[in-house]
């Protein structure tokens, strides 16, 4: 029986080990809490992200390529037609965008992504 347990402990402790190391690991690849994504909204996250990076090709006013991301209903048509994703993620059969600049980092197209997987609402 003392033995049982002995090597109970032994288990759980290696358990627990393992756990605490495994941890350590994933909170380095993956940083936690660096991204909100909780409080996405078009008006206050994603028209703001767009206005930055995109309008001055694609405003009203300059629509490059015949392509306008002013205003949320210009927007939704690109959402709809997963063209806006496929741009920012830069995925292949797409126009990598901002076009001539860096892509946007992570935390910014997944904000993006949460906003439009909620429905891409006019929020
Ligand atoms: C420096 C100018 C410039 C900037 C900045 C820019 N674009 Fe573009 N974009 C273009 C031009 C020119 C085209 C048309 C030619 C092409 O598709 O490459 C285009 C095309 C597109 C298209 C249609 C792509 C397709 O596959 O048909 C989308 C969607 C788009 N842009 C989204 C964006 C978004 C989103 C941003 C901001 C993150 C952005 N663009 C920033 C110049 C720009």
């Amino acid at each position: 029986m003392m033995k049982y347990v002995k090597l109970l402990s032994v288990l759980s402790l290696f358990v627990f080990l393992n756990a605490a190391c495994y941890y350590d690991v994933e909170e380095e690849l993956y940083p936690v809490n660096t991204c909100d994504t909780t409080s996405v909204t078009y008006a206050v996250t994603v028209q703001n992200i767009i206005q930055e990076n995109c309008y001055v090709c694609h405003s009203a006013a300059s629509q490059q390529g015949g392509v306008i991301l002013e205003g949320y209903t210009a927007l939704k048509g690109y959402v709809d037609s997963g063209q806006l994703l496929g741009a920012i993620k830069q995925n292949s059969g797409f126009s990598p965008m901002p076009q001539g600049q860096p892509k946007l980092d992570d935390c910014t197209i997944l904000k993006v992504e949460t906003w439009i997987t909620g429905g891409a609402l006019d929020n």
